[in-house]
C-alpha cells in the first residue's frame, strides 16, 4: 500500500506519551509510515539482560525503528537496553544536531551545532570488575576498527550536510593510549577527505568555548569517543533550551534507530506535561533518512511555527499546553 513499515518502540516513562504525539502527528500530515509496535520488556538470557526476539526481527526486517526512552536501573546487574539496542543492530554512528530554535529565547543566539558519537565502545563497552573489595576498574575499549567506521561516517556527513572542516574532540593528553588511537585514526582518515579541514580539540577546551560563544561550531561536525558524546551533548541541548528539543539518530550499516537524546522523565510521566519536540524532530530525521523530504519539511515547519508563537508550548520551555495540545496545535499549523 505505498507505506513505509517503522518499528516502534515507545519506552517507558514519558514515552508512550510523546509517542502517541508522534503517531497523531503523522496521521494527521498523512505521512506514508506504517508503525509496528514492539515490545522491548527485557528478558534474561544466559543470565543477561536481552531484548526479546520479535523485537530484533521487526527492527532487522524494517531496518529503520524510532524509539521513546527506555529507563535504566542504576546499579548491579542490570545492562542499558538502550546500549543494548545499540549494540544488537550495530549502531555505530550516533548523529546528534542541536539547532536554535527560532523564537524561543535562549542566551545563545543561531546555534547549529553537529555533534557524532561514537555509539558502539569506548566508556560504555560495559567491561567492569572488582579487583579487590574497594578497588574497581571500568575498561574503556578503543579499536581501531570502530574508530574508523565514525570517523568515515562523519567526514561523510559533513559532506552530505555541506560542512568542509570536521573537528576530533578528545582528551589524548592524558587518555594517551586510547584518545591517541582515535586521534591518529582520525588523522589518517582525515588524508581520504582532502576537500574538508580537519582538526582536533581537547574536550574541555571545547566545553569552556563552547558556552562561552558557540558560533564558531557552526560551520563544523564534531566527533568524539562515547561519553565525550554523551556529556557534550546535553550541554549543547543546554544552549538551545533544554532536552525537550534535542533529536538524534543512532546509525548502522544496515538498520537506524532515532530516539530523543533525554531519558524517561518518570518524574512527570503520565501526566501529559512532556515534550514530545525532542521525539518529533527525531522522527523527521528518520523520515530525511528514508528519503521522505516533502513530509518531514512539513512537519517540521509546522512544529517551528508553533515553537516560534510560543502560545501552545509545554513546561520545560515555561508554556503551559499539555503534550496533546501542543500536539493539536502542530497539527493546525501543517500545510
Ligand atoms: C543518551 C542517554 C543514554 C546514554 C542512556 C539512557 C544509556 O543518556 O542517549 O544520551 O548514556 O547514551
Ligand atoms: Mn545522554
Amino acid at each position: 500500500d505505498g507505506k513505509y513499515t517503522v518499528t516502534l518502540i515507545e519506552g517507558d516513562g514519558i514515552g508512550p506519551e510523546i509517542s502517541q504525539s508522534v503517531k497523531d502527528i503523522f496521521a494527521a500530515a498523512k505521512a506514508p509510515i506504517k508503525w509496528e509496535p514492539v515490545d522491548v520488556t527485557p528478558i534474561l538470557k544466559d543470565g543477561r539482560t536481552a531484548i526479546p526476539d520479535d523485537a530484533i526481527q521487526s527492527v532487522r526486517k524494517n531496518l529503520v525503528a524510532l524509539k521513546g526512552p527506555l529507563a535504566t536501573p542504576i546499579g548491579k546487574g542490570h545492562v542499558s537496553l538502550n546500549l543494548t539496542l545499540r549494540r544488537t543492530f550495530n549502531l555505530f554512528a550516533n548523529v546528534r544536531p542541536c539547532k536554535s530554535i527560532a523564537g524561543y529565547k535562549t542566551p545563545y543566539d543561531n546555534v547549529d551545532i553537529v555533534l557524532i558519537r561514537e555509539n558502539t565502545e569506548g566508556e560504555y563497552s560495559g567491561i567492569e570488575h572488582v579487583v579487590v573489595d574497594g578497588v574497581v576498574q571500568s575498561i574503556k575499549l578503543i579499536t581501531r576498527e570502530a574508530s574508523e567506521r565514525v570517523l568515515k561516517f562523519a567526514f561523510q556527513y559533513a559532506e552530505s550536510i555541506n560542512r568542509n572542516k570536521v573537528r576530533a574532540v578528545h582528551k589524548a593528553t592524558i587518555m594517551k593510549m586510547s584518545d591517541g588511537l582515535f586521534l591518529n585514526t582520525a588523522r589518517n582518515i582525515s588524508k581520504d577527505y582532502p576537500k574538508i579541514e580537519f582538526d582536533a580539540e581537547l574536550l574541555d577546551n571545547t566545553c569552556l568555548k563552547i558556552v562561552t560563544d558557540p558560533a564558531p561550531y557552526n560551520d563544523k561536525v564534531l566527533v568524539m569517543p562515547n561519553l565525550y558524546g554523551d556529556i557534550l551533548s546535553d550541554m549543547c541541548a543546554g544552549l538551545i533550551g533544554g532536552l525537550g528539543l534535542t533529536p538524534s539518530g543512532n546509525i548502522g550499516d544496515e538498520c537506524s534507530i532515532f530516539e530523543a537524546v533525554h531519558g524517561s522523565a518518570p518524574d512527570i510521566a503520565g501526566k501529559g506535561l512532556a515534550n514530545p519536540t525532542a521525539l518529533l524532530l527525531s522522527s523527521i530525521m528518520m523520515l530525511q533518512h528514508m528519503g521522505l523530504f516533502e513530509h518531514a519539511d512539513r512537519i517540521q515547519k509546522a512544529i517551528f511555527e508553533v515553537l516560534a508563537e510560543g502560545k501552545t508550548i509545554t513546561g520545560d520551555l515555561g508554556g503551559k499546553a499539555k503534550t496533546n495540545e501542543y500536539a493539536e496545535a502542530v497539527m493546525k499549523k501543517l500545510h
